[in-house]
């Protein structure tokens, strides 16, 4: 491991700046295309990428869930991963939440994957969603008590105990998931999953980043939190994105080189203490 360290180390601060990139520009990964305004001026990616930030910049980035609430999947991600971003990320993320998943419509009547109980849960979700304001925590209690008491009256009591929202929220829930709203946003939901593009969802959990839903980027829900810090709008990564590199690599610290901690020539020694930084 120290080895590894000591050849970041060398690596990092040996290159000399050269002329033209040391890369080949046609391969440049796309995510990584506007990351540096030097990379991006030097391989002409700057008009596209100044585009971008124009559009995007100060924007959360959204992040759509289309999802169904009986799917052992999606109860794992919504109470896992999904939950954990939101508590990191709700300041810079957009969440959208669409309970509708893999149902469909027969003879104007919706048809869900995990039948008549999962349709009611689905259209009880609708209508949280509309009407509360944080609407996730509590999203994230039905769906962890939902299969735990595999009763939705029972998963609702537990978990109105624990968030206790005000009186008139949950009367306007109640009101809507017994009737013509809670339908009335099911069928939004419906024809919002229905006109995803270009992909249609194949599976649920199905993720879209700013509108954009690709069956390529579903691996994405597990690793949630580096799609985010990956695709976030705007210039500069998030704070809660900037770990990573300070872990995983060996920070340049020039007063450590000038006192002597870091050897260059080729045949150097690998010291026998940690280099102190
Ligand atoms: C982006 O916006 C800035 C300021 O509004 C403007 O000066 C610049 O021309 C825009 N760039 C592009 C590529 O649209
Ligand atoms: C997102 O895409 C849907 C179609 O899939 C479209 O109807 C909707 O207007 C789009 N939303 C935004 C904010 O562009």
């Amino acid at each position: 491991m120290l080895f590894q360290t000591v050849g970041l180390c060398l690596i990092l601060t040996v290159v000399p700046s050269l002329a033209a990139a040391p890369f080949d520009c046609n391969a440049v990964p796309i995510a990584l295309r506007c990351q540096s305004e030097e990379l991006a001026k030097e391989c002409g990616y700057s008009e596209a990428c100044n585009n971008y930030f124009n559009a995007t910049e100060g924007k959360p980035l959204k992040v759509t869930l289309l999802y169904e609430s009986l799917c052992p999947d999606c109860q794992e991600f919504i109470t896992g991963d999904f939950y954990k971003a939101y508590l990191k990320f709700m300041d810079h993320v957009e969440f959208e939440l669409v309970p509708y998943g893999n149902a469909r419509i027969e003879n104007g009547k919706i048809i869900c994957q995990h039948g008549e109980k999962e349709c009611a849960a689905n259209k009880y979700e609708g209508c949280i969603l509309h009407y509360m304001k944080e609407p996730l925590p509590f999203l994230a209690c039905l769906e962890h008590q939902i299969p735990l008491r595999d009763d939705l009256d029972k998963a609702i009591q537990k978990c109105y105990n624990t968030f206790k929202p005000a009186p008139h929220v949950i009367d306007q829930v109640i009101h809507c998931a017994n009737g013509e709203i809670g339908n009335k946003l099911q069928l939004e939901a419906a024809a919002r999953t229905a006109q995803v593009y270009p992909d249609a969802h194949k599976h649920v959990p199905w993720l879209l980043f700013n509108n954009v839903s690709l069956a390529d980027s579903q691996f994405f829900t597990e690793q949630f939190e580096a799609a985010i810090c990956t695709l976030h709008n705007g210039q500069k990564p998030l704070p809660q994105c900037t770990g990573a590199g300070v872990r995983l690599g060996c920070p340049v610290d020039l007063s450590a080189e000038k006192n002597g901690y870091f050897r260059f020539s080729p045949d150097a020694k690998i010291a026998d203490e940690p280099l102190k930084h």
